[in-house]
């Protein structure tokens, strides 16, 4: 066998099935576009709705083939400990859907593995599923001896990509790596556990679609379905027995070397930890690349968990602080050329790995504190398995890690305990997944999927028009095809073109009216419920509507045309974000509407006043350059070649619509854009914020809205100077004069407080009377230590009387007694002289003073006189 490298025999595969008729397609996302899966973990995924004839392949094509993309961590645990299993992988594959079928497939892997490949036929064996006869002759006829051929059962050779859906019995091919891998048992043949019989390709004879009740019920078309791992086929032509000693895992091994400088080779446990970093590294990078952030569930989990693992196995062989992003590098220059998204992605990458690498660090040190109190706190010498469970479920330790740490000291950990744990847990997360399918399964049945076979996708006018004349095609209410709505009804309407945008890619559906010449209907919204049926969900007004109907439907123009705007803007405060921030900033959500916009990105830290000022000017700089919208199709590999955005984790068909402002902004999209940016006017973003972990969003408005917003800023401004009576632009100054006076004033208050003391206070507050004059008023006896506090309690009392009043007291300070009165300007206004009341008090006290009606104090020598002088005050006030 000769030599080859992973890149060599990855384009021999592919040239050799386009020879064969098969159209080349490229990957397709780790993010699948079905949501019964949480990754793309077979090349198989993408054809699904071939499978299904539900999607046509073009002619004269007679199938598909492709290197694809693949993540599966159902056997995590298990990566690393063998050469064989890895949780990132490439799947070479190729695909019919009905066109040719097993003795073509049959003929051409043979071929290829003995003729393109070179590999000796006397090292291959063939697995078939336990009643395909079939099969099993069309080998024979290709001169496949008897003895390499074997039967095997459900669990082997019958393949399925989950509960439900396109399956089939399998027939699988293996290289005999010879006995001297094998388990030397006597059984030891294709199928065994061990390393001798090496599975590299597998031909799924894809016949059935399985039903949820697990009935199988045939396909309309015999279909072909293979795989093969070209890591395990790299190992094969490269004469290794582990996938990490082929030419790029073997990079990886070797960066982690340089880092930690341990040599490949030398000590297992190292070894072991090299080739899982390798791994996920791998994982990690194309994951990110395609979209998906860590998160704590569904995707965004796998991928934590993946960098987490990396992080801790790279911890335990000592390599410190970040350093993930020298494989990512290694990977990018390894694996770019075939997979440029992990390209464009790279300062992306480099910052989320960053940031993840920080984050769990502080969570390595909080679990390892965990560990280290549950080891304190433990009575005898074994740790229990859910401390194991929960170090691992929410720390990420590693159970091995928590072993290790554990076994120094001298304590066990009750393993048994731990995998009870995990079962649970994977029950819990299995019933989930299984609720997930079933979910995604049914949304390719109903009502809708039936239109859209039976009309075929809308045409639709809306890019050019807002009107247009059509024709009512179906009609349907509460889930069920109908042949009239009477007039009041609601339901929902397909026409055979239309003008309305179904919402789609944040874009909000349009609303406005239909018109059959009867009447009015009022379309309230519009959607696709499947990709290219638009659904119209509309009110009959005064008059009803039939399938056959002719009608004018016409789009609330105005409404449209400022959903356009805001639609524009999105994507001109989208090429801002990365002009000002960083080409890191990637859209992960938006929400365009006619009266504001939303825009949601990855970003590590919250914007600045500055930066977002910088975001606004910039945007508004090229509105106000009234560039004029270019609209085009092109091909995707085009469209990327021309560096045109692309979305994050969206999924795009080969031939792309591309939106550009000039050239400072091009994106792929499908939406309805104004003719030239100066119609926006005027951009004003509202808020910023935080939605989870990397992301942050910002809000928007332009043109009217953007007047709107001013116009309220505006008011509110103007209604605050005239509270603060000062003019609108001095608000600011008088505002924070106010309450720093405000502070001061608190203070002074709470010095007083503080000095007169509380019990004081509420003990006066308690004894509050209506004078007869109609004023609340307080006349008793209380504690001070001397005139002064006298002073400062009138301060604290008038604040805290619910109307404003007066008081009149008398206490003993220092052994003489004092009086105060005092009142507020209402109730001097009332007739309460403060200067008169202390004046006619005084000779009780044997002391004299006096004052303004608003205050006045005096003090004695007869402190027994008190009680007689508060009386005189009562005779007077009350
Ligand atoms: N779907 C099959 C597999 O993943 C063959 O491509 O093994």
């Amino acid at each position: 066998m000769e030599f080859m490298t992973t890149a060599e025999i990855r384009e021999k595969y592919l040239s050799y099935f386009e020879g064969k008729g098969c159209k080349r397609m490229p990957s397709s996302s780790l993010i699948p576009d079905d949501p019964s899966l949480l990754l793309t973990s077979a090349g198989m995924v993408q054809f699904k709705p071939y499978f299904l004839q539900q999607k046509q392949l073009e002619e004269p094509y007679v199938g598909t083939t492709t290197v694809q993309k693949c993540v599966r961590t159902n056997d995590i645990d298990i990566i690393g400990t063998t050469g064989r299993h890895l949780s990132f992988f490439e799947m070479l594959g190729n695909f019919s859907f009905g066109r040719y079928f097993k003795k073509e497939m049959c003929a051409w892997a043979y071929d290829f593995s003995v003729n393109v490949l070179g590999l000796p036929a006397e090292r291959l064996y063939f697995t078939v599923f336990e009643d395909d006869d079939e099969t099993i002759e069309i080998w024979k006829d290709l001169g496949v001896p008897e003895e390499h051929i074997s039967r095997l059962g459900e669990d082997d050779n019958f393949w399925r990509a989950g509960p439900t859906g396109p399956c089939g019995p399998c027939s699988e091919i293996y290289f005999d790596q010879g006995p001297e891998f094998g388990c030397g048992s006597p059984d030891c043949a294709p199928g065994c556990d061990c390393d001798r019989f090496l599975e590299y390709w597998n031909c799924v004879f894809t016949q059935y679609d399985g039903q949820e009740d697990g009935t199988l019920l045939p396909l309309p078309k015999k279909n072909i379905d293979t795989g093969m791992g070209l890591e395990r086929m790299a190992a094969i032509m490269q004469g290794v027995q582990s996938n990490y000693d082929t030419d790029v895992l073997r990079s990886l091994v070797g960066v982690g070397e340089r880092l930690s400088g341990k040599a490949y080779g030398d000590d297992p446990e190292a070894d072991l930890a090299l080739r899982i970093i390798a791994d996920h590294s791998r994982a990690v990078t194309f994951m990110i690349a395609d979209g998906i952030l860590p998160s704590n569930e569904g995707r965004g989990y796998v991928l934590r968990r993946l960098l987490r693992r990396a992080i801790m196995k790279a911890h335990l062989i000592g390599i410190e602080g970040p350093f993930l992003n020298e494989y990512v590098d290694e990977i990018v220059r390894l694996m770019g050329d075939v997979y440029p998204e992990i390209v464009e992605n790279r300062e992306l990458e480099r910052k989320l790995i960053l940031s993840e690498e920080d984050r769990f660090g502080a969570t390595l040190r909080q679990g390892q504190s965990f560990l280290e109190e549950a080891l304190a706190n433990l009575e005898g010498d074994v740790l229990a398995g859910e401390e194991a469970f929960t170090l691992h479920d929410t720390y990420g330790f590693p159970v091995e890690v928590t072993r290790e740490i554990a076994e120094a000291r001298g304590v066990t950990v009750d393993m048994e305990g731990f995998e009870r744990s995990m079962a649970a847990q994977r029950e819990r997360a299995r019933a989930a997944g299984a609720k997930d399918a079933e979910a995604a399964w049914s949304t390719y049945g109903g009502v809708y999927a039936d239109l859209l076979k039976e009309l075929g996708p809308t045409r639709f006018v809306g890019y050019e028009a807002t009107s247009a004349e059509a024709r009512v095609a179906a009609l349907v209410r509460d889930g069920e095809r109908v042949e009239s709505l009477a007039a009041g009804e609601t339901g929902e309407v397909v026409l055979d073109v239309t003008p309305f945008y179904a919402e789609m890619g944040g874009e909000v559906g349009d609303t406005g009216l239909m018109d059959n010449g009867e009447g009015h209907v009022y379309v309230l919204d519009t959607k696709a419920p499947e990709k290219g049926l638009t659904v119209h969900s509309v009110r009959c007004e005064d008059a009803p509507l039939a399938v056959g109907d002719a009608v004018v439907a016409r789009v609330d123009a105005q409404r449209r045309a400022a959903i356009e705007r805001n639609h524009t803007a999105t994507h001109i405060l989208h090429a801002a974000l990365r002009q000002v921030l960083g080409e890191h900033v990637k859209q992960a959500g938006s929400y365009v509407g006619p009266d504001r916009l939303r825009f949601d990105f990855t970003h590590f830290e919250a914007l600045t006043p500055e930066q977002i000022a910088e975001v606004e000017r910039v945007a508004n700089l090229r509105i106000m350059e009234a560039v004029p919208t270019t609209i085009y199709e092109t091909s995707l590999d085009e469209a990327r070649a021309d560096g045109v955005t692309a979305l994050f984790g969206e999924k795009y068909g080969e031939t792309v619509r591309v939106v550009a402002a000039g050239e400072f902004s091009r994106e792929l999209c499908g939406g309805c854009h104004v003719g030239n940016t100066a119609e926006i006017g005027f951009a004003k973003i509202t808020s910023e914020s935080s939605v989870g972990a990397n992301l942050r969003r910002i809000e928007a408005v332009t043109s009217y809205g953007a007047l709107a917003y001013v116009n309220k800023v505006e008011a509110e401004l103007k209604d605050a100077a005239t509270a603060l009576r000062v003019a609108p632009f001095d608000v600011a100054e008088r505002a924070a004069a106010n309450v720093k006076a405000l502070k001061e004033l608190q203070q002074k208050g709470k010095r007083a407080q503080g000095a007169i003391g509380g019990d004081a206070v509420a003990g006066l507050l308690a004894q509050v009377q209506e004078a007869s004059a109609g004023y609340p008023v307080i006349i008793a006896r209380t504690e001070v230590s001397d005139g002064g506090q006298m002073r400062n309690l009138w301060d604290v009392v008038r604040s805290r009387m619910e109307r404003p009043g007066a008081l009149v007291a008398a206490a003993v300070a220092g052994g003489k007694p004092v009086l105060m009165a005092a009142g507020s300007d209402e109730a001097v206004a009332a007739g309460f002289n403060a200067g008169a009341v202390i004046k006619a008090m005084g000779p009780a006290i044997q002391g004299g003073g006096g004052g303004k009606p608003s205050m006045a104090q005096a003090g004695g020598k007869n402190a027994e006189g008190i009680d007689d002088a508060l009386q005189i005050a009562r005779d007077l006030i009350l």
